[in-house]
C-alpha cells in the first residue's frame, strides 16, 4: 500500500488529486490549514473513507511526522493575485517555510518521493521583457526583473523552493502548472470571476483583453500530474502541467463564457492588470512525451462544466 502525504489538499488541484489517488492502494495523509481551501460537503465527503486521514494543520509550524510516505505531494501555498498583493512577505514566508519544513520532517529521504508545485508564474519576467515569444519550456533560464512588484513574492517564492527541492535529497518532480481552472476553484481566478460578473452585470469590463491564455481542464491536468508522478523514469526533473492547443485572448473567453452563461451583457475592453504576462502558453512537448497524453478537454465543454458547478453552487 503506498502512503501519500498530500498539503492543500482541501484547495482546488489537492482536493480533485485527492478524489483521484481515493483506492484501495492508497492511504491517503491529508493536510491543509484551511486559509484558502474549503472543509466543504465535497471534501468531508472524501474524508468519510477509512483510506484518508485529515490532519488540520499549519505547515509553517514544525512538523513531525511518524508514518514514512511514499509520495509527498506538496501543494499548499499562498495563491492567488489578491491575496499574494495584500501580503507579499507573508506569501514568501509561508511558501517557503512550508516547504522546508516538509523537507525537514523527513529523515529517510530515499524513500520518499517529492512531487513540488511551482508555477507557470515563473516564466512570467520572460514573456514581459519579450525574450520569449514562443511557449514556455522547462529549459529556459528564467529572468528577474530590476523593478520589484508585489506579485513577485509569489515567483520567487516558488523559485526559490525549486531549488530547495532539487537540493533536498529527495527524489523530486517539480510541476509548472499554467491556467488550470474547473469546479470548486474559489472566486478568485479569471474564469470565475467572468462567470460571476457577466452573470450580475449589465456590462463588464474585460481587464488585459488581448493578453492570451491557454487552459486547462482540472480533470487534464490531474491525468498528467499523477501518470508523470507514478512513472519511475519521470524524476529529478521539471514538467509544465497545462494544455497548449486552444490559446484564447481574455476577451474572446469573455465572449465564450457569455454565451455559455446566456446573458445580455456588454464587455468593454478595459485596461491591463499591472503584471499581466502578454501571454502565458506552455510548451507541452516534454510532459506529453513523459505522459503520452495528447487529447484534452476542449474548452467549451470544460467551461459548460465550470459554469454549471457555479452556478448551482450555494456557498
Ligand atoms: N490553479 C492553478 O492554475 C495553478 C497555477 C500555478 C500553480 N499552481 C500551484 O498549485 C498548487 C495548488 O493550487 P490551487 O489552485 O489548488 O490553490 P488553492 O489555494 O486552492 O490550494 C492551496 C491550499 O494550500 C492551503 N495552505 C496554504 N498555506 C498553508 C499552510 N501554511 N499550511 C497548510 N495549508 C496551507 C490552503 O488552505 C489551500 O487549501 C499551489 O502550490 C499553486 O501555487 C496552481
Amino acid at each position: 500500500m503506498n502512503k501519500i502525504l498530500i498539503t492543500g489538499a482541501a484547495g482546488f488541484i489537492g482536493f480533485k488529486l485527492t478524489e483521484k489517488l481515493i483506492n484501495k492502494e492508497n492511504k491517503l495523509y491529508l493536510i491543509d490549514n484551511l486559509s484558502r481551501g474549503k472543509f466543504d460537503n465535497s471534501f468531508k465527503n472524501i474524508l468519510k473513507n477509512r483510506n484518508v486521514k485529515f490532519l488540520k494543520k499549519d505547515l509553517t509550524k514544525k512538523l513531525i511526522f511518524t508514518e514514512k510516505f511514499d509520495y509527498i505531494f506538496h501543494l499548499a501555498s499562498i495563491v492567488g493575485v489578491k491575496n499574494v498583493n495584500q501580503n507579499p512577505l507573508q506569501t514568501i514566508k509561508n511558501n517557503i517555510l512550508s516547504t522546508e519544513n516538509i523537507i525537514r520532517s523527513i529523515k529517510d529521504k530515499k524513500k520518499t518521493k517529492l512531487i513540488f508545485f511551482s508555477t507557470s508564474e515563473v516564466y512570467a519576467a520572460l514573456s514581459e521583457e519579450n525574450k520569449i515569444f514562443k511557449p514556455s519550456e522547462e529549459k529556459n533560464n528564467l529572468l528577474v526583473l530590476e523593478s520589484t512588484k508585489p506579485r513577485d513574492s509569489y515567483f520567487l517564492s516558488k523559485l526559490i523552493c525549486e531549488k530547495i527541492v532539487s537540493l533536498s535529497g529527495f527524489k523530486y518532480i517539480i510541476l509548472r502548472p499554467h491556467n488550470i481552472y474547473g469546479p470548486r476553484m474559489g472566486h478568485s481566478h479569471v474564469i470565475p470571476e467572468l462567470i460571476r460578473r457577466i452573470k450580475k452585470n449589465q456590462k463588464c469590463k474585460i481587464y488585459s483583453p488581448n493578453h492570451t491564455r491557454a487552459f486547462c481542464y482540472v480533470d487534464d491536468a490531474i491525468n498528467q500530474i499523477i501518470k508523470l508522478s507514478f512513472h519511475s523514469k519521470a524524476y529529478d526533473s521539471i514538467y509544465n502541467i497545462g494544455n497548449m492547443k486552444e490559446e484564447i485572448k481574455i476577451i474572446n473567453l469573455a465572449k465564450k463564457i457569455k454565451a455559455i452563461v446566456n446573458k445580455k451583457c456588454v464587455l468593454i475592453k478595459s485596461k491591463i492588470t499591472p503584471g499581466s504576462p502578454k501571454r502565458r502558453v506552455p510548451n507541452m512537448r516534454k510532459t506529453i512525451n513523459k505522459t503520452k497524453i495528447k487529447n484534452f478537454t476542449n474548452l467549451n465543454n470544460g467551461l459548460i462544466q465550470t459554469f454549471k458547478w457555479y452556478n448551482y453552487e450555494k456557498n
